[in-house]
């Protein structure tokens, strides 16, 4: 048996920080209150907050098929030195996600090359409800609105039989924005989407999850119905139409950033989110030019929420429920996402008192640039741990 203890720090247990040790034994958590004398190894972490492993519920790992972007090994060192060590992987790859074949094959890729866990959100389409059944994934995610790749629903009845053919309760995932550069067209086409998801939803009782909401309205409508929950991404919260021009086409996302006003809609109505979610999206310099949406998010976004909070914007303890426990208990996965005995021994340290400046030519993704490139930020991810080994510890990984 091998035993790894993390001692002295602030540790998030229940929904509080308190002096608590870590005890993991065999990969395990074995106790929140350890008597660390008898470990092989111990970990010291004063002054810093011990969180369970992060988890993270949207990104595009992009493998198969565009691993010039990113792969499962660079995706996954991304995702640990950012603190998570559970990602969910989204579906719209180049061949998409959609039958049981396509899922295995990339499990199997990702148990091969990633050094976090990885779970998968299945894709609908007009007309795979067999595949879906078979498959009989956690989660599936549907696309209202153009993405990267060609995964979308275009038959409008499609998204009903999905509602009606998916277990009530397990969430499907929607991509509600719009796609139009006309951002009042955006809106209207965003807020529709989202309306018509959530009144369809309550009126089959049946759970559904709003990926990426950018506006306070969005939350508005999505908390109409109680098995709607919400995710927001950092770049939604810190970043608006006024970093466009020094953006250029670097800037593009969906969904797109808000007027500065809106930005500030989006974080007085932040109380109802339910996860914060990088919608990690790796593009090349060359795609972007070429007009790619999305932005790097796994090095940038705890360090983001928890400056946030040493800014006193944010609770420390709303942003790590929201980065972990509730991310778990939205998508219903077990035995990760808390610090409680029996659970994985996955541990994220994080210093929130360290000050750095991203430099995205230092990053793991392959994705060498961020909408973040230069910030100054105050809290960094010191050390992570995955089923009692240490990964990665200060900016290094221990392979
Ligand atoms: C994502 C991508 O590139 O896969 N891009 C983005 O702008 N967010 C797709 C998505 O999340 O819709
Ligand atoms: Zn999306
Ligand atoms: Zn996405």
């Amino acid at each position: 048996m091998t035993t790894l203890a993390v001692r002295g720090g602030l540790a998030f247990i229940n929904g509080s920080f308190s002096q608590k040790d870590i005890l993991i034994e065999d990969g395990v958590i074995a106790s929140t209150s350890a008597d660390a004398q008898k470990a092989d190894e111990t970990v010291y972490a004063p002054g810093c907050l011990v969180l369970p492993g992060l988890i993270d519920p949207h990104v595009h790992l992009r493998e198969p098929g565009d691993t010039y972007k990113e792969d499962f090994r660079t995706g996954g060192r991304a995702a640990i030195a950012g603190g998570f060590t559970t990602v969910m992987d989204m579906p719209n790859n180049r061949l998409p996600t959609v039958t049981r074949e396509r899922l295995d094959e990339k499990a199997r890729l990702a148990r091969e090359k990633a050094p976090c866990n990885v779970l998968f959100h299945f894709g609908g389409t007009d007309s795979n409800f067999a595949e879906v059944r078979k498959a009989d994934p956690q989660s599936l995610k549907l696309y209202l609105g153009k993405t990267t790749g060609e995964l979308m629903l275009h038959d409008p009845t499609a998204l009903e039989r999905h509602f009606a053919n998916f277990h009530k309760d397990r969430p499907i995932v929607l991509h509600a924005c719009g796609d139009s550069p006309d951002e009042a067209k955006d809106l209207e086409r965003t807020y529709a989407n989202i309306e018509n998801c959530v009144s369809l939803a309550q009126k089959m009782q049946r759970r559904i999850h709003i990926a990426h909401a950018s506006t306070g309205h969005e939350l508005l409508l999505a908390k109409r119905w109680k098995g709607c929950t919400v995710e927001v991404a950092p770049h939604h919260l810190f970043l608006s139409k006024n970093d466009l021009e020094r953006l250029g086409p670097y800037g593009k996302v969906y969904p797109q950033l808000r007027s500065e006003q809106m930005r500030i809609g989006l974080w007085k109505m932040l109380e109802g989110a339910d996860c914060i979610a990088t919608d990690h999206a790796p593009h090349t310099p060359e795609d972007k030019e070429n007009g790619a949406a999305g932005y790097p998010g796994l090095e940038t976004s705890v360090a983001l929420m928890f400056d946030a909070c040493a800014k006193g914007l944010l609770d420390r303890i709303w942003v790590a429920e929201r980065m972990s426990g509730r991310v778990a208990g939205t998508f219903g996965l077990k035995g990760v996402g808390v610090l409680e005995k029996g659970c994985a021994g996955d541990v994220t340290i994080f210093d929130p008192k360290k000050e750095w400046s991203v430099d995205a030519s230092e990053f793991q993704t392959k994705c060498k640039w961020s909408p973040f490139d230069g910030k100054a930020l105050k809290g960094k991810v010191r050390t992570v741990i995955r089923g009692g080994k240490q990964l990665y510890v200060d900016n290094e990984f221990w392979d």
